[in-house]
């Protein structure tokens, strides 16, 4: 429980990583009230500098004790972190908020999108989680039309940018890229197979039942957040070779009828989401142009035919923003007293 201060000691765990350094960049923009930012990655990073507030800040190698003192964490170096060092936070007397997926199912820590369930941050005891990136995209757009017609069942195709995986999937991606159009051999190391030039239908590993975890994660997440375990929800994820944002093709069958002309009505009601959807004029969205936005952007909005009352939308969220950094930071702000 945050005391009420007029400033917070800040604590982004994993701040050299892809999420960190845009937690850092959006606390600065959101002006964050922060008295001291304390960035902490591991031994490789001990002594880097990131800038905050026009000031070089140094990165500290993340202990035990790294948080004395410490109000707020941003965790987003990984489950294996979060389950050891969250624990530890929240001994210390911080309020943890985590990106990854090692407690996005706990019943004790609230799963939490702001535009969409501010209410359960009451009841947390200590850490609150963050969903992940696909499925706030997801939710982001599903929650206005499960109030409006109530959905009943979705299919969803992801389409993930390399960014979702972290920096040395970004390197990779680059690294292939330039060899492959220079002749050259390739390393494959981060994926089981070359992500440049090529779509993998596999993120995360593989389930007993077929799906892989990033597909059950949605799923449940999403009954999760949106407080209804009757919604069915079945998807592919597949990684693309992009850097930034994520995209997904979504099937929605709803209880009572929406035409896409009231789809769109209510979507651009919604906060947080731009309906950017005129295909006579080639706009719809894209990764390349949802990069660095803040809004979730939904086009292609149209009537599936081919069941009672369908829907078919095209979602694009900036992973790393909305999907990550952001949605930690507007949770932050929610805790303040
Ligand atoms: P480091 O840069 O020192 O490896 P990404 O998701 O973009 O790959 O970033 C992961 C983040 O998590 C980085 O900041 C990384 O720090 C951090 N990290 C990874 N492993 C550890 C660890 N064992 N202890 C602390 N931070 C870690």
């Amino acid at each position: 429980m945050l005391k009420k201060k007029s400033k917070y000691i800040v604590a982004i765990v994993g701040a050299t990583g892809a999420v960190g350094r845009e937690m850092v960049s959006i606390l600065e923009e959101r002006k964050f009230p922060v008295s001291e930012l304390v960035l902490l990655a591991s031994d490789r990073s001990e002594g880097e500098r990131i800038e905050f507030d026009g000031k070089n800040r140094s990165v500290k190698k993340l202990v035990n004790d790294s948080f004395h003192g410490v109000d707020i964490a941003l965790f987003s170096a990984g489950s294996e972190q979060s389950l050891k060092y969250a624990p530890l936070a929240v001994a210390a007397g911080a309020v943890v908020i985590d990106n990854s997926s090692a407690f996005r199912m706990d019943d004790k820590v609230p799963l939490v999108v702001p535009e969409i369930n501010a209410h359960a941050l009451d009841k947390h005891t200590g850490i609150v989680a963050n969903p992940s990136s696909s499925t706030i995209g997801l939710l982001m757009a599903l929650k206005p039309i499960h109030e409006a017609v109530k959905v009943k069942r979705v299919v969803v195709t992801t389409f993930q940018s390399v960014s979702g995986t972290g920096k040395d999937a970004i390197d990779e991606l680059a690294g292939q890229t330039v060899a492959l159009l220079n002749f050259k051999d390739i390393e494959v190391k981060v994926y089981p197979h070359q992500i440049a030039f090529n779509c993998l239908p596999h993120i995360d590993g593989f389930l007993e039942n077929g799906y892989t975890k990033e597909e059950m994660n949605m799923a449940n997440e999403t009954r999760k957040v949106m407080e209804d375990d009757t919604i069915r929800l079945t998807c592919t994820t597949v990684r693309v070779p992009v850097f930034r944002c994520h995209a997904e093709s979504v099937n929605i069958e709803t209880e009572k009828e929406l035409s896409a002309n009231e789809a769109r009505a209510i979507l651009a009601k919604m906060p947080g989401v731009l309906v950017y959807d005129d295909p006579s004029r080639s706009i719809y969205p894209l990764h390349l142009d949802v990069s660095g936005k803040d809004e979730i952007y939904v086009g292609r909005v149209r009537a599936d035919d081919t069941v009672k009352n369908g829907l078919n939308i095209w979602i694009v969220i900036d992973n790393i923003r909305k999907g990550a950094a952001l949605n930690a930071v507007q949770i932050a702000e929610r805790l303040l007293p």
